[in-house]
């Protein structure tokens, strides 16, 4: 049972969430650009903020959960969260949103000052079952609300699943709703019949495959471009690169904290995962170094513009 003080924060919560889905009512461009905007009341040892479309502040750095399940997945994201993470990245097919749950908890952190993203399964999609799949990661994540759901594919029902979105989302039980893996078409496709607009486009993007069509297409779109993968999953050598670690070298950074920031300067959210506290450390330390306008040409050159996970296509 819940006392006074949780229902009224609860009501409070709803309320505001009702009134963020209003405002949030899909209408085509405006001239209020929000891709990579970066709030400006930054406190300087905190994670920067992107404004999304809906109005509400995301982290523009996270920490991804794919395949940190049982007891690992509890003490990385408890770790995390330890750190300085506040944005977490689960998905049901993940198998992981228990052990996601268990880590918030066991971080003791207040609900309120973190943002966790959840997926919807393509094996749930349409307008029936994604209700239901809300409710079970909720159930799973022992958490009241979502920050973000996303459909994690584009396949299945998914005008159902949208249309089932946009009312949890309006009755104030989502933050914000939005899609991963969808093309330029996808997009568009479903722009034609979204009543409400994504806030985000989660996608594989890395130093290897940079998307710059798609770049340009959700920043035209307004809709906030995520990497998942941002290190490609230690892939194609990326984190003995040479290329990144001549220019790391001159701050002092490595290849992950290279990658990390080249990403930042994008305009990329990014969601990078590790089962090492180390590292975890060493990827939230982005913030206090800067790539030269040489250094993003460069970057820019290691483009090899094709997926590092063919198997997934
Ligand atoms: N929407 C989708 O379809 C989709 C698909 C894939 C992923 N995602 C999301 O994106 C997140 C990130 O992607 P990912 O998990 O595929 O891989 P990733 O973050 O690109 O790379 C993870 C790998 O990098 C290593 N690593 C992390 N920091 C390091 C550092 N500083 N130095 C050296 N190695 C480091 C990790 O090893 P250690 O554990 O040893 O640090 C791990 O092997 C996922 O966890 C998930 O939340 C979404």
């Amino acid at each position: 049972m819940e006392n006074k003080n949780q229902t009224d924060e609860r009501l409070r919560f709803i309320r505001i969430g009702s009134t963020l889905a209003a405002s949030a009512i899909f209408f085509p461009l405006s001239g209020n650009k929000v891709f990579g905007a970066l709030n400006s009341n930054q406190n300087e040892n905190s994670i920067p903020t992107v404004k999304l479309n809906n109005g509400i502040p995301m982290p523009m750095l996270g920490f991804g959960t794919n395949t940190l399940t049982g007891d690992i997945g509890e003490r990385s994201v408890s770790e995390a969260i330890s750190v300085g993470y506040r944005l977490i990245d689960t998905a049901n097919i993940y198998g992981n949103e228990e052990s996601v749950g268990a880590g918030i908890k066991k971080s003791g952190i207040k609900r309120e000052e973190l943002f966790v993203t959840s997926k919807l399964w393509v094996d749930n999609s349409g307008y029936e079952k994604a209700k239901k799949a809300y409710q079970t990661s909720l159930n799973k994540l022992g958490l009241e609300y979502l920050d973000l759901y996303l459909i994690h594919r584009t396949r299945g029902d998914v005008k159902g699943s949208w249309k089932a979105m946009e009312e949890l989302y309006r009755e104030g039980k989502i933050r914000a709703i939005g899609v991963s893996n969808f093309d330029s078409d996808q997009l568009s496709g479903l722009m034609a019949y979204a009543e409400i607009k994504p806030v985000i486009n989660q996608i594989e993007t890395h130093v290897f495959f940079q998307q710059n069509k798609l770049y340009d297409v959700l920043k035209e779109y307004e809709v906030q471009m995520e990497s998942w993968s941002p290190f490609a999953a230690s892939r194609n050598g990326i984190f003995n690169n040479p290329i990144l670690a001549d220019i790391g070298k001159k701050s002092n950074k490595s290849n992950a904290q290279v990658c990390l920031r080249w990403h930042y300067q994008r305009g990329v959210v990014t969601i990078p995962r590790s089962s090492k506290k180390a590292h975890m450390i060493e990827n939230l330390d982005i913030f206090d170094f800067e790539l030269t306008k040489k250094d993003m040409q460069t970057i820019a050159k290691l483009d090899l513009n094709i997926t590092q996970f063919p198997e997934w296509e």
